[in-house]
């Protein structure tokens, strides 16, 4: 449960950036879904947008609006003030996310975002995660689509397995879904940054304390067929792995010796080749300026996949995992991956923060670390697959 009591805050949960696309689908589920004691307001910059989602929200009369903008610092302290949970959608964070993060670590507010920019993450470790384990606030990125499903799905693989023995996992990533607005200008943004998410990386690395008497990896692997599930695996080099790794790092349970590996699966070559060849062009053409203009201009900020096209969208991970002379096969699986599941895993994850008995931990935390069981034990109340395929 959050470290600050009730009564210290108007709000349990402040959901910011709440009239951008997934913020609209967030707010949607948290009054479809959340207990009637729910105390909690919609932010974002413009009052006008946020009354009229709020008057279409079941329950709407008893949510508050708050104005916040991040040109404004003053208005991001007022909400962390305001708030035991701070959730927010505005990315691309590395542009937009600093203020509200530095506001939480100060007051001692809880807060989740979307991001799934490794630079972004890195930089809040080394700017504000000491005054965060000081004030108790837990820093908690990456609560969506990227990387809920893969964190949680390691942690649930991994104990399938026996314990105080070197363990791997490897997951595959299947999904068949579109994008969003925000999601396309988060994506080119970070890949016309490759140098400053280098430059942080070391920057966290000179700051991180090292691992003693254990081993923790995540290599990038190479691209392969994989047998046992018998598609072509081809290594998927997003802030995931990056997360399984932070997990198992602040978690004894993941053993003495602990690989993970990353990969997207898919059934043919052509395919994977594909896909490599349409990433690398999408990165090459986001260091241009102009080139980068007409890419992110196919598709605004506030545009997403229709309800239809997000209907027939899924994901799923599937995961393998050794050790202790056992193999087990799991998997993660639901719905539209980028938007109405991750909206799901975000608010969840929200009202976990706010209202679950959890671990203590404080600081930049991951999901597995801050609420590995409760979240899981949410998500699949919630529709979202998590289950033992095999075991060997
Ligand atoms: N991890 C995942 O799996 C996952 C999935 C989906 C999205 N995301 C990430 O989540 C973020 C949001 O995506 P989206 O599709 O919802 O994008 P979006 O529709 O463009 O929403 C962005 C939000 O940021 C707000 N905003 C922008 N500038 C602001 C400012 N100066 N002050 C206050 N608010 C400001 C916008 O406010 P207005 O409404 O007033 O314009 C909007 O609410 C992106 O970074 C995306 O990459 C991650």
């Amino acid at each position: 449960m959050s470290r600050l009591k009730r009564t210290d805050r108007p709000y349990d949960i402040v959901l910011f950036g709440a009239t951008g696309f997934v913020g609209t689908l967030t707010a949607e589920y948290l009054a479809a879904h959340a207990p009637e004691d729910l105390r909690w307001a919609i932010a974002g910059r413009d009052r006008g947008r946020l009354e009229r989602l709020r008057d279409r929200l079941p329950g709407g009369s008893g949510i508050g609006v708050l104005r916040a903008d991040v040109s404004e610092p003053a208005t991001l302290r007022a909400l962390a003030e305001h708030a035991r949970v701070v959730a927010t959608t505005v990315g691309p964070y590395v542009t937009y996310g600093e203020e509200l993060v530095a506001a939480c670590a100060d007051t001692g507010a809880d807060y989740l975002d979307l991001t799934g920019e490794p630079e972004f993450v890195d930089l809040m470790y080394v700017r504000h995660d000491a005054r965060a384990r000081e004030t108790g606030a837990r820093l908690v990125h990456a609560c969506g689509f990227d990387s809920v499903p893969h964190d949680l799905g390691a942690y649930f693989t991994v104990r399938q397995l026996p314990e105080g023995v070197p363990l791997t996992v490897d997951g595959f990533v299947t999904a068949d879904a579109a994008f969003s607005g925000g999601t396309l200008a988060s994506a080119l943004n970070q890949f016309a940054r490759g140098r400053q998410m280098m430059a942080a990386a070391r920057e966290r690395g000179r700051h991180e304390p090292r691992l003693m008497g254990r081993r923790v990896t995540a290599p990038t692997g190479a691209p392969r067929f994989a047998r046992e599930i018998g598609a072509w695996a081809v290594p998927l080099p997003t802030i995931d792995p990056q997360i399984v790794r932070r997990s198992a790092k602040a978690l004894e349970r993941y053993g003495p010796d602990f690989r993970y590996r990353h990969y997207a699966a898919v059934r043919h070559l052509p395919v994977a080749a594909g896909g490599v060849a349409a990433v690398g062009a999408v990165a090459a053409a986001a260091q241009l300026p102009p080139a980068r203009r007409w890419l992110s201009d196919r598709l605004r900020p506030g545009d997403g996949p229709s309800p239809q096209k997000r209907a027939k969208s899924w994901f799923r991970v599937r995961f393998v995992g050794e050790g202790g002379g056992q193999r087990v096969f799991t998997e993660v699986a639901g719905g539209d991956p980028g938007y109405d599941e991750t909206a799901k895993m975000f608010a969840e994850a929200a009202l976990c923060l706010a209202f679950d008995e959890l671990p203590p931990t404080a600081g930049q935390v991951t999901t597995a670390a801050a609420m590995g069981d409760a979240l899981t034990g949410r998500l699949r109340a919630a529709g979202i697959t998590f289950r033992v395929a095999a075991r060997q």
